[in-house]
């Protein structure tokens, strides 16, 4: 398939993956907590996770199959890891049907364990075999530092590349090329510059966040999850060099190259990040008295702004900044919207985790809330 076909075919991804989620009721808040390993009373109808809908899900993976033909590497890792995510999401919720002696089974508790981070890790039944590998949730700053660090190198090096037209280091352009699959270019267009600069602002506000006002318990992540953030923070920062974005008009002068798809998508990444800086924000000030002093390093209830309608906002937040970095680049690049597609089935699974965590512990839990997207999911 041509690849401008595939662009045109790519814009809508994300909508289809949420209206197909919706339809198919897949990814739906739980009337009633159900936790891996529990029993299905006796005569109990298991619930149709897929009901109202699986062709939608068939449609939606067979467009994203039929693709593959013209599918880069870098295409093919964001593919692989939305995939992973969205089979762990479907694993976890319907991990409550399965035999008893299964849901204890190591295996299973691995699974677990791999899933759960901070205070969904909290209270599951974890064997100490497996506590060897945890680490500080708190060190979820590292990967804020490698992001700026890095990041901060790469925009420098597309810096000089656009303004003293010097060419990008060769070591730059091979890992490029490996993976894109050769497609290589020296040229760096202003959408993917405008998206580097986007991406080191969001590591900057995340790792001061981490630094300043997140109020942190002793909450631990995997050793496995916590390689995997450093990672995907260096991976992610090559990935925008990697974006297929039209170059039909480098040889014009740089601001002239400014597009409105520039701005929509900025001022969208401005306000979800405010969305996420203010949530997170909140989390803060359930552990901090009016003084600003740490009171408590319990998990509270939280309330007001966007978690009256979402347990999650923040995550719901991630979604719309990578959303709107598909748009800095014109909609069109199926690879950002595979790195989308990621974070949609990443933060739901840790949205789904959450949302249970707080019906378990909080009696009161409203239950219109919704897990991660308002009024949807
Ligand atoms: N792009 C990605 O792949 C990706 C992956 C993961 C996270 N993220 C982003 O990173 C940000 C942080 O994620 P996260 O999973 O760490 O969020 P989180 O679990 O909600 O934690 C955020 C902060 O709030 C505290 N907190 C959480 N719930 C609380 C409660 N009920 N009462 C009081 N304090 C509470 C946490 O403390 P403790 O947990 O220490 O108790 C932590 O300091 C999010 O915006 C998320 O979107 C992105």
């Amino acid at each position: 398939m041509p690849r401008s076909v595939l662009k045109d075919q790519c814009y809508p991804l994300v909508v289809r993956v949420s209206n197909c989620a919706r339809s198919a009721g897949a990814i739906r808040a739980e009337p009633k907590l159900l936790q891996g390993g529990t029993k299905v009373t006796p005569g109990q109808r298991p619930r149709k996770y897929l009901s109202g809908g699986p062709w939608c899900y068939f449609v939606f993976w067979s467009f994203l199959v039929m693709t593959l033909g013209c599918w880069r590497p870098v295409d093919f890792t964001w593919f692989s890891l939305a995939v992973g995510f969205f089979v762990s999401f479907c694993l976890h919720r319907f991990s409550s049907h399965l035999p008893l002696r299964l849901g204890r089974s190591l295996a299973f508790r691995c699974f677990q364990d791999l899933i759960r981070y901070g205070k969904t890790k909290r209270h599951s039944k974890r064997p100490d075999l497996l506590r060897v590998f945890d680490v500080p949730k708190r060190w979820f700053g590292h990967f804020y530092v490698v992001s700026v660090l890095w990041s901060g190198f790469l925009i420098t090096l597309s810096l000089r590349a656009v303004l003293l037209e010097e060419s990008l280091p060769k070591w730059l352009l091979k890992t490029v090329g490996f993976l894109t699959g050769g497609h290589v270019s020296n040229n760096v267009p202003p959408s993917v510059l405008l998206v580097q600069i986007l991406l080191w602002v969001h590591g900057l506000r995340r790792l001061l966040e981490c630094l300043f006002v997140s109020v942190f318990s002793n909450g631990v992540i995997h050793l496995v999850q916590y390689a995997f953030g450093l990672v995907y923070y260096i991976f992610l920062a090559l990935t925008v060099l990697c974006v297929d974005v039209s170059s039909s008009q480098e040889a014009l002068p740089l601001l002239s190259q400014v597009k409105w798809y520039h701005a929509v998508g900025t001022i969208l990444f401005l306000w979800a990040s405010w969305l996420q800086h203010h949530s997170l924000s909140l989390l803060a000030r359930l552990r901090t008295g009016n003084s600003g002093t740490v009171e408590t390093l319990a998990h509270r209830m939280p309330q007001g702004c966007w978690f009256d309608l979402v347990s999650c906002p923040h995550y719901f937040a991630e979604l719309l900044i990578y959303a709107s970095l598909a748009i800095c680049v014109g909609g069109g690049s199926l690879t950002w919207w595979l790195v989308v597609l990621h974070v949609l089935f990443n933060q739901a699974l840790a949205a789904q985790l959450c949302h249970e965590f707080y019906r378990s512990k909080f009696k009161a839990y409203p239950q219109q809330r919704k897990a991660f997207i308002p009024f949807v999911l």
